[in-house]
């Protein structure tokens, strides 16, 4: 039996000594803030302090932390069935998912994978596209081609089609497949058109269209990498580009998608479908693990056709009944606008006035450390000309009771969606008086 920790610093210590964090080193890690409790817009620190929360947990608890539809969903899902296998067998709430993630996506995509998280959506997307051509016995259209400055997840091959200059391939030079990428989309989601800026990926796409199997893009936001926010126009070009060189179309809506940027997912800021889309993080409401890859009938079909048939893809908790059972929750609450709903006023008009809270954030714009401020929806960033201090600026952050995450050269918010106008005014003054004290 093992002893119970007795108190916070013994479990913190544990912690230190043998609990892996994301992106940091095991034996000189960045400081790590004990929380105990989450409660609706805040997360509870082990002394009692709150801290208002401005990242989502990484972009996924839209609806803040314990909502009351998605607690419930989960208890009675707990007590009938919290997971069983998919192999042989089909339950109730992977269809109910199913069917609302096809009524919200558009008509052509109407076969869903259920994974177990975002990159594995990403590794199902690509491995759909790779065996459609292979199904089609195109053998030579083995490559991906994708935009610099681009995150597809950790896992390898998610890796390879994740920016090459900032994302881990230094590491594995060796080992990470070598992909096709073209320069970043570089006119801004708000600034006029050109064409020209797609010019670079329709050459290669011209030059090596015969060896791709498809385009993978996150729309409209370049998000763990650099928070960008690019033209619409680009992805209706991209479209076409795609249909012109029989190439496969993917979408990783996987931060984007379920209101983030504005629109229910980002490719509606284009009005363009993909043939295959990844979604994940908000999917649940950010309770439980789980992601989806919806493909076309053309290449569900095109797959279906091959000498190898099945899609050969099937983690132990694919389609857990638990996690379908919030995501069927989460976006019934995104979703209804009656008088007693989450959203009253509707998802669309929330976002909307997010995105206008969170221009607060510009009157930071002159100040010399800081390069750009940007908000696109419920996105706001605050990138700075060098690299931040994360300890530092996020211990002052708390100091101010709010829980922002910076990165790289970026101080950016995803903050739920059920923020107040007092709580989203608090959150930026916080990051623009953090700002002012220490650069
Ligand atoms: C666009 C995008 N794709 C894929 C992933 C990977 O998702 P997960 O962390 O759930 O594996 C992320 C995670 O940040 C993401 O932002």
């Amino acid at each position: 039996m093992h002893k119970k920790f007795e108190n916070t610093q013994q479990w913190l210590d544990f912690d230190r000594e043998h609990l892996w964090h994301p992106y940091t080193s095991m034996h000189s890690p960045l400081p790590c803030y004990p929380v105990v409790a989450t409660d609706g817009a805040y997360i509870e620190l082990a002394d009692g302090q709150r801290l208002l929360d401005g990242m989502s947990s990484w972009w996924a608890a839209i609806h803040g932390y314990n909502h009351p539809v998605i607690r419930a969903a989960l208890s009675e899902q707990l007590l009938t069935m919290p997971h069983i296998m998919f192999g042989g067998i089909a339950h109730p709430m992977a269809s109910e998912l199913g069917q609302r993630l096809i009524d919200i996506t558009p008509e052509p995509l109407q076969h869903v994978f259920l994974a177990d998280s975002g990159s594995i959506a990403i590794e199902v997307a690509l491995k759909m596209a790779l065996q459609y051509w292979q199904s089609l016995g195109h053998l030579n259209k083995r490559k991906l081609l994708t935009v610099r400055g681009g995150y597809h997840g950790d896992p390898f091959a998610c890796m390879s089609v994740g920016d090459p200059d900032n994302g881990q391939h230094h590491l594995f030079t060796e080992v990470i497949s070598k992909q096709v990428y073209a320069p970043r989309p570089t006119i801004t989601f708000s600034e006029a058109w050109e064409p020209s800026d797609i010019d670079a990926l329709r050459e290669l796409l011209e030059q090596q269209h015969n060896d791709i199997a498809a385009v993978i893009i996150e729309p409209i936001v370049q998000g763990a990498v650099s928070m960008r926010f690019y033209h619409p126009s680009y992805l209706a070009s991209l479209r076409q580009l795609c249909d012109e060189f029989s190439v496969l179309l993917i979408f990783d809506e996987i931060a984007t998608g379920f209101g983030r940027t504005g629109e229910l997912f980002a490719m509606s800021h284009a009005d363009v479908c993909p043939d295959i889309l990844a979604i994940g993080k908000a999917l649940t409401g950010g309770t439980m693990t789980l992601a989806a890859t919806l493909a076309s009938r053309k290449v569900s079909q095109g797959i279906s056709s091959g000498s190898a048939p099945m899609l050969m893809h099937g983690p132990t908790f694919m389609a857990n009944p638990l996690a379908c059972a919030a995501a069927c929750a989460s976006i019934d609450i995104l979703l209804d606008e009656s008088s007693e709903a989450t959203y009253p006023e509707g998802w669309r008009n929330r976002i909307s006035a997010i995105e206008r809270s969170l221009k607060s954030l510009e009157q930071v714009a002159d100040h010399p450390a800081v390069a750009n401020v940007r908000v696109l929806g419920a996105i706001g960033v605050v990138q700075m000309h060098n690299l931040v201090d994360v300890a530092k600026v996020q211990a002052r952050l708390v100091e101010k009771s709010v829980w922002v995450r910076p990165f790289g050269h970026l101080i950016y918010v995803m903050p739920p969606y059920i923020l107040s106008a007092e709580q989203l005014s608090h959150l930026c003054t916080s990051i623009v008086d953090t700002i002012i004290e220490l650069y």
